[in-house]
């Protein structure tokens, strides 16, 4: 048989949750969720969170997955199987080129993460004032070389993952790295909450409910948020539904990986605000709170040495495990596009990542060319990706399922042709959000992303 038939199945359920959960718990858990939470009501923005996951996510991640089963093949070709005259039958490129962009700046900050996991190992923190600690951020990201370099460690290490193959590289990697992430993870907390003093302000922050601070962008931010969070509109649910078993349940798969996503989200949150309220930081997002806050405080906490080096190692597990599922988006393609091994279209997509994983740290560095309209090139894709082709690729997908491909794929793939009977008696419910309710609000979300509303 053609090697590119032979198609690998995750070999166990536990297994499948785990790839899913690991591709969608990254950076987007530990540095996003947490503060736009604190910041948006609290327990008022998770339930929030929770209905715009049950409308809108949880049904676009099962649109995904269920083309993936069904046509066993990457997410630029399942658009051609399914309709090969319709006009939207190259539109899984998007994806595609989205997942690559992706992965040349997350290498890079997943780089990051690496360079501080190791800052911590040896206890380089210690001692460091505010402002010493942001000096040595600046000198190491505008440096450019070095931020490189650790990214094409990540990368090399993803390459080698994906390269090993679904079940023995994929699937492994994520049945390891992810009970030890929730175990980390579970250990940052119980300091956070009961050795740290005046924890309980964080926990309100992120915890107390304030419906008054919700507003209309509260809800556009909670889509955004968990489309991100959740990996959808760039091919990575399509391609990982392509490895799972016909006798997998897609819907408690799907609604499995998204309490999983939101838990951990959450838990994130409760390991990192209690401690920034305990040393009076003020909250921050994004890279400020990852590489400067949250070091500034384990210079301060008891026993910071070694929460230092479990959280920059929970960074980089949460890092690897998205970056091996955007890998195999390019991987697939390249792989059955153009007829090749596993291993060289690995080595394929490797090259190309470096090229470009290049010219984004080298975007960062001071006096660099490749800033455009004030903006670095990391800064463009960054964006571009997020507030453009992610909400896009996403309403293709869902208007894709829902209209044009044939009734019976998503029925078939949701009831396992209607052999669960649970999940037929839902069906129906199902298929009105993925036909109306979820394209509905992601096309109100792209058009307030790009200004139209
Ligand atoms: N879901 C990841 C996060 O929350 O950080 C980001 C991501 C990973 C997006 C993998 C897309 C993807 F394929």
């Amino acid at each position: 048989m053609n090697k590119i038939n032979k198609r690998d199945t995750f070999k166990s359920k536990i297994g499948t949750i785990a790839v899913l959960a690991g591709g969608c718990v990254g950076l987007g858990n530990i540095w996003r969720f947490p503060y736009i939470a604190g910041e948006n009501g609290g327990a008022a923005f998770i339930l929030i969170y929770l209905a715009v996951s049950l409308c809108i996510s949880i049904p676009a991640l099962l649109s995904e997955l269920a083309l993936g089963r069904n046509q066993r093949c990457n997410a630029f070709r399942v658009f051609r199987k399914i309709k090969d005259k319709h006009p939207w039958k190259n539109s899984g490129i998007l994806g595609i080129i989205t997942g690559f962009l992706i992965f040349s700046f997350y290498c890079i900050i997943g780089g990051w993460a690496l360079k501080y996991f190791e800052l911590a190992i040896m206890n380089d923190f210690s001692g460091k004032s505010t402002a010493e600690l942001s000096e040595s951020l600046n000198n190491f990201i505008q440096g450019g070389i070095e931020p490189y370099l650790y990214g094409i460690v990540i990368t090399t290490f993803t390459t080698i993952i994906v390269g090993i193959g679904v079940v023995k590289g994929i699937e492994r990697l994520n049945k390891i790295l992810m009970p030890l992430l929730i175990f980390l993870l579970l250990i940052l907390v119980i300091n956070s909450i009961f050795f740290l003093p005046n924890s309980r302000e964080g926990l309100l922050f992120i915890l107390k409910p304030d419906f008054s601070a919700v507003t209309w962008n509260t809800i556009f931010q909670a889509i955004g948020q968990s489309f991100f969070s959740l990996s959808l509109g760039m091919g990575a649910q399509v391609i990982y539904g392509s490895y799972i078993s016909e006798k997998d349940n897609l819907i408690k798969t799907a609604v499995s990986v998204s309490l999983i996503d939101m838990s951990i989200a959450i838990l994130c949150g409760l390991a990192i605000f209690p401690a920034v309220f305990s040393f009076n930081i003020e909250p921050t997002a994004g890279p400020t709170l990852l590489f400067l806050t949250l070091p500034n405080i384990f210079t301060q906490m008891t026993g910071g040495y070694i929460f230092a080096i479990l959280f920059f190692a929970l960074v980089v597990f949460a890092t690897v495990t998205s970056t091996v599922s955007l890998f195999e988006v390019s991987v697939s393609y390249v792989m059955e596009e153009f007829q090749i091994r596993r291993r060289t279209a690995c080595l394929w997509v490797f090259f190309a990542l470096l090229l470009l994983s290049f010219l984004v740290a080298e975007s960062q560095t001071k006096d660099s060319s490749l800033v455009f309209f004030g903006k670095s090139l990391f800064d463009w894709f960054d964006q571009i990706t997020s507030n453009f082709m992610l909400p896009l690729g996403g309403i293709i997908t869902v208007i894709f399922a829902g209209w044009i491909a044939p009734k019976t794929l998503l029925k078939d793939e949701l009831t396992n042709k209607s052999t669960l009977t649970t999940n037929t008696k839902y069906f129906s419910v199902i298929q009105i959000m993925i036909k109306y309710v979820s394209p509905f609000f992601l096309i109100l979300l792209f058009l307030e992303l790009i200004g139209l509303l």
